[in-house]
């Protein structure tokens, strides 16, 4: 179905899905229940007449009306004589499904920080991979298996992130997790209570994960430079955004990487080297990981959160030798494994070059959207953290009253605020714009709304 048009005319994003396998007018009944449930679709708006929603999903008519009675007959919509179809005003619509809360409030515009475009996952290859992948699985794939993960995805990232990050992984070095913040957590539990310097502006999320784990949270202070390694002190690790410092989004200078690597030889500490958004870099060529200067003190973390999508929940840590059986046991007590079937389609995936050319896809259109932000806002705004990744920071005077118009626009953005150790007067302040998350075709609208919105218009 094509879909553009009703985004257009209704301003939302339905999530339709292209010929759903419930069929067509379940499909529509889905997206338009769900939209009304989650207040994307707000009390009181008019949907088009069935005779345009037809023609522009490519349905028949009849198929249109057959899914609007039936929203109206179970009272999301209403429909009118001379007023048209119209979203019921509805109570308070609590699914009780987790989460539920925080899609209600969800954006017409979604420029927060955090997630790709999942829009473009690439679906037909996910399923090629998965099919190879459980055609050829040996049946004690199907049993517990090694705590590290799958020996197959182990190999097939040994080779990516060694071409692909200049990472030094030898298979029985990488530990396969459930994303970034299942190695994060790992690790401090390994490191038992100790010190852990995080950057700071850095992510509230990943702080609270370190303290959940029982470690102590220390802040760490990032310039244009970086993280300032010369203030790190006795803690027995340090967290960094070494290649695109989130939420700055400034790159880890040459010498600070010294200064860092010279820190964790002498006191014999571990450098946790977040990779989340590695392979997107726009002007020249990537910056190689840390740990290809250091690979006994860092241990190297990546995801696929940022190039396929959060909800596989994949991530892959590649550790010094001597942390590889401690993390092995905490996984092992965590929850066995990574669930293989994923691990074995990952490894597919890569090993067909065809996760190298979706990664060269994605390059090309966030950075197509990079553009299309620094032409729209760079001549009258200072953005920073433009060379890489799926976000940047835009400087304001005023968070706040930038924020409140940008609310009442249905625009949701990212606030440099809510990223300090401490937050108080006097600190820097920004918006954190994640340009990566909205559907391609909202994009060109969510920037409009964000540029009138700067604007104070
Ligand atoms: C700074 C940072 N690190 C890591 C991640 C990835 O986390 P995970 O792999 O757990 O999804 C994200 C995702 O938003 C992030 O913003």
């Amino acid at each position: 179905m094509d879909v553009d048009d009703f985004w257009s005319g209704v301003g939302v994003d339905l999530h339709l899905e292209p010929d759903g396998a419930a069929g067509r007018r379940a499909g529509l009944e889905k997206a338009l229940r769900d939209a009304v449930r989650d207040g994307r679709l707000a009390p009181g708006t008019r949907l088009p007449a069935t005779r345009r929603l037809a023609g522009e999903l490519g349905i028949s008519r009849g198929t249109a009306k057959a899914a609007y009675d039936q929203l109206v007959a179970e009272g999301y919509l209403t429909a009118r004589q001379g007023s048209g179809t119209q979203v019921a005003a509805l109570p308070s619509v609590d699914t009780g499904r987790p989460g539920a809360a925080a899609r209600a409030r969800a954006p017409r515009f979604d420029l927060r920080p955090g997630s790709p475009d999942v829009g473009a996952f690439p679906a037909a290859a996910w399923l090629r991979a998965l099919r190879r992948a459980i055609a050829t699985a040996p049946s004690l794939a199907y049993d517990y298996g090694d705590p590290r993960g799958r020996i197959e995805l182990r190999t097939a990232l040994s080779g990516y992130l060694g071409r692909a990050r200049g990472v030094i992984a030898p298979p029985e070095r990488i530990v396969i997790t459930s994303g970034y913040v299942q190695g994060l957590a790992l690790l401090t539990r390994v490191l038992d209570g100790a010190a852990v310097a995080m950057e700071d502006p850095g992510l509230p999320f990943h702080r609270e994960v370190v303290r959940h784990n029982g470690g102590s949270v220390v802040p760490v202070r990032v310039d244009e430079r970086g993280v300032r390694a010369g203030e790190l002190g006795e803690e027995r690790a340090v967290v960094v955004t070494a290649a695109h410092q989130y939420p700055t989004g400034v790159t880890l200078q040459p010498e600070r990487r010294r200064a860092l690597t010279d820190w964790a030889r002498t006191g014999g500490a571990l450098i946790v080297e977040d990779d989340y958004d590695g392979e997107f870099r726009y002007d020249r060529q990537p910056v190689g990981a840390l740990q290809g200067m250091a690979p006994g003190q860092v241990a190297y973390l990546g995801t696929a959160s940022k190039t396929l999508g959060p909800a596989l929940r994949l991530g892959w840590m590649v550790l010094p030798p001597h942390l590889v059986d401690a993390v092995a046991e905490a996984k092992l007590h965590s929850d066995h494994h990574t669930e293989t079937i994923g691990q074995l389609a990952l490894a597919e995936l890569i090993d067909s070059h065809a996760y190298d050319r979706h990664v060269r896809a994605c390059r090309l259109r966030y950075r197509r959207r990079r553009d299309q932000l620094l032409d729209r806002l760079g001549s009258r705004r200072r953005l920073r953290g433009i060379a890489a990744g799926l976000h940047a920071l835009v400087d304001v005077a005023d968070e706040e009253e930038v924020l409140a118009r940008a609310e009442a626009e249905g625009l949701a953005l990212g606030r440099l605020g809510d990223h300090w150790h401490t937050p108080g007067e006097g600190r820097p302040q920004g918006l954190v714009v994640g340009y990566g998350t909205p559907r391609e075709r909202v994009y060109p609208e969510a920037l409009e709304v964000l540029a009138k919105v700067l604007d104070g218009a």
